[in-house]
């Protein structure tokens, strides 16, 4: 067995008291975009708007893996999966996308979107390697509603 499968990784949802640890790992992560929708407030936003979707993992209290979940009636979106370097490979971020997963569905959603810059080739293959199917046919584009 390897040393880290004996650790306890706890799993649950995402809430405010784990921002600032959160924003933390997003800002120390590449691949992962860090922009003004991340500020606290909206973050507040985004969770009560879509409540027990986001979910985060923590080892002894410390938080070690988060992604965060919301849909708009229609469809579902992923965002910020992140595992820090120490505990990957351990099937944490699996078990997040599981978590989300299951959430959506139980909303009635049937299908879910995730954006990866291209450039981050480990962050594609967790996605191809766990189910995803990587939409060729589509592009980004996107639209700013604020000056500057
Ligand atoms: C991508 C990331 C979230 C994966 O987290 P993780 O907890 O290590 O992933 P898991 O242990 O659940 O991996 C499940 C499977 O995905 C695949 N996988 C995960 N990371 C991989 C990598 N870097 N390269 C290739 N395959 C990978 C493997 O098949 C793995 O199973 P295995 O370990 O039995 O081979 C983590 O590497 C990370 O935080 N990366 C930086 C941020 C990022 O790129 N996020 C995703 C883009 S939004």
């Amino acid at each position: 067995m390897k040393a880290q499968e004996s650790m306890d990784i706890e799993t649950r949802p995402m809430t405010m008291e784990d921002y600032p640890q959160a924003i933390r790992l997003w800002e120390s992560t590449p691949g992962i975009g860090v922009s003004s929708a991340d500020q606290a407030d909206k973050m507040a936003r985004f969770l009560e708007r879509n409540p027990g979707m986001s979910f985060i993992a923590r080892v002894g209290g410390r938080l070690v893996g988060t992604v965060l979940c919301g849909h708009d009636g229609r469809r579902g979106y992923l965002y910020h999966m992140a595992v820090r370097e120490k505990y990957r490979r351990m099937g944490i971020a699996m078990k997040l996308g599981e978590a989300c997963m299951a959430a959506l569905r139980k909303a009635g959603i049937e299908k879910c979107h995730i954006l990866v810059y291209s450039a981050n080739s480990g962050g594609l293959s967790f996605w191809k390697e766990t189910g995803w199917i990587q939409r060729d046919e589509l592009t980004i584009l996107s639209h700013p509603l604020t000056e500057g």
